[in-house]
């Protein structure tokens, strides 16, 4: 049986149980409200001997910090446009955290705008630098950035489905806290899939799938299911201006992190959530459950027998994702006409 991955596990790569290789992970947007986080949980990941920062601004004084730690490796700052390059290169992991957060008011999809570029400019670096790095957007809107990346990556010849994510681990971690919570249980162990995207209806938490098995009424199902639907918003609307969710999507993102080194290091039966280029549905790009090795992923489980609540929200949702994909692809498109051929980095 696939269980996830997770921060829950931080600690049980051990050099004891596997041939532990070393790899180098690199952040983009390390000085920033998930970025710093994100580097403190991701430098007590075992097996990474290599942490590379790079920001726009100085990340000097936060490896400095980080570099105090009492954990293996060492950890290098990178500043600025000129050094993405350097930051990325030889990279076995690529987490990108940089970009623009949601104020209250705004969908995520308003992000493109700003924060596409930073995707074409990031994967074209990563086409450069690391073309064999896994290569994970934190950015939003997540749902446009991947079929965006991936463009990019086409066109520079080195595309690899299996290599390109979108981190949508925090609404695997919010389903299992608000599950836990309602179930008054511990979420340590509630596991669930989440499947479709990382933006309203797309986010499709299957809990007909979770274990324990869910005790609750349909009522309490789509109640759930809304939560963590706009859990983001939440998040969004508490911080009233100050940003989103950053300390909750490091903790999330870190557990992806910590998922995808496992299977680098050829952990077996290591299974996370994510949205990637799939053919498990007739949207280009899903999120659902993906078994990782050494390649990235290893296989697409299929998609469980769900409930008819569940198949009535799939069919909504993928017209959606369609649509998105296809703004994510056309994003790409115009830019990498306007600039062709590819150039080292946007303005
Ligand atoms: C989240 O789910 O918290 C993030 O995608 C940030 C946001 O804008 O909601």
């Amino acid at each position: 049986m696939f269980l996830f991955g997770g921060i829950k596990s931080l600690t049980n790569i051990s050099p004891r149980n596997v041939v532990v290789r070393n790899f180098k992970v690199a952040i983009v947007g390390a000085g920033g409200g998930i970025g710093q986080p994100l580097s403190l949980l991701i430098r007590r990941i075992p097996g990474i001997d290599e942490l590379a920062l790079h920001d726009l601004s100085d990340t000097k004084g936060i490896a400095a910090d980080l570099s105090h730690i009492s954990q293996w490796g060492r950890v290098l700052a990178f500043k600025g446009d000129e050094e993405l390059e350097p930051a990325l290169c030889g990279a076995d992991v690529v987490v990108v955290a940089a970009g623009m957060p949601r104020r209250p008011g705004m969908e995520r999809d308003q992000l493109m705008a700003v924060n596409g570029g930073l995707a074409i400019k990031v994967a074209t670096a990563v086409g450069k630098a690391s073309p064999g790095a896994l290569l994970a957007f934190i950015t939003n809107p997540i749902n446009m950035i991947i079929p965006t990346a991936a463009e990019v990556l086409k066109a520079q010849g080195i595309f690899d489905p299996r290599r390109l994510f979108g981190v949508t681990a925090l609404d695997v971690v919010r389903s299992e806290k608000f599950i836990s919570d309602f179930m008054n249980i511990s979420p340590n162990g509630v596991n669930i899939p989440v499947i479709g995207g990382h933006a309203g209806i797309t986010i499709l938490p299957l809990i007909s799938q979770c274990k324990p098995g869910f005790k609750g009424t349909s009522e309490d199902i789509e109640k759930l299911t809304y939560r963590i639907q706009e859990a983001g918003t939440e998040i969004v609307n508490a911080k009233a201006g100050l940003g989103s969710a950053t300390l909750s999507m490091a903790y999330a993102a870190a557990s992806f992190v910590e998922s995808l080194i496992r299977g680098l290091n050829g952990q077996e039966d290591v299974v996370d959530c994510a949205y990637v280029a799939s053919e498990l549905t007739d949207a280009p790009f899903f999120a659902s459950s993906l078994e990782l090795g050494k390649y990235g992923i290893k296989s697409y489980p299929p998609l469980p027998q769900m409930s008819d609540y569940e198949n009535e929200s799939l069919e909504k949702l993928l017209p959606i994702l369609r649509q998105n994909a296809d703004e994510g692809v056309a994003f790409a498109r115009k830019c990498l006409k306007d600039i062709s051929p590819i150039p080292a980095a946007l303005p």
